[in-house]
């Protein structure tokens, strides 16, 4: 008994420690997801266009990260029971960038959400654009 618990433990050390080594990763996007386990706010870099206005780079913070996803077979129909979880935004801000050189009569702010944490959680349609079907 008291073996097992020490072995459970171990395999959590070993986990924090390759955890942590691989940091949160702050690189701009590009940088490939790597070893990286775990769901974590990151930075990402994308440009932003709106019509009528020229393109902006922004630099903020957004979910990126590996989140458990399993399927099993079970006795009634469908037969299939899935759990199927995304890297996805727990708590979020929003900022609001002023657009460049707009034409008279377009509004030239743009909102987009800012994560503050990010958690493994099922898509919601709601607030996220999700693959729901191909
Ligand atoms: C954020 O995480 C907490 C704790 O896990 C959870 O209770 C809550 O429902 C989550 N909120 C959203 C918007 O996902
Ligand atoms: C905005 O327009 C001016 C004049 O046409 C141009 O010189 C400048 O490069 C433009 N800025 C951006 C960010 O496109």
């Amino acid at each position: 008994m008291a073996l097992m618990k020490s072995g459970a433990q171990g395999f959590f050390c070993v986990f924090l420690a390759v955890f942590l080594s691989g940091g949160f990763p702050t690189e701009a996007s590009g940088v490939s997801l790597g070893r990286f386990i775990g769901c974590a706010v990151r930075e990402f870099t994308f440009m932003v266009r709106k019509p009528g206005c020229a393109g902006l780079h922004i630099t903020t913070d957004a979910c990126w990260g590996r989140c458990e996803t399993w399927q099993k077979p079970v006795l009634e129909p469908p037969y299939i029971e899935s759990h199927q979880r995304v890297c996805t935004y727990n708590q979020t801000r929003l900022e609001t960038v002023v657009l460049p050189n707009c034409s008279a009569g377009v509004e030239p702010s743009y909102s987009f959400p800012v994560a503050l944490r990010c958690d493994c959680a099922v898509c919601l349609t709601s607030t996220t654009e999700c693959i729901t079907s191909v």
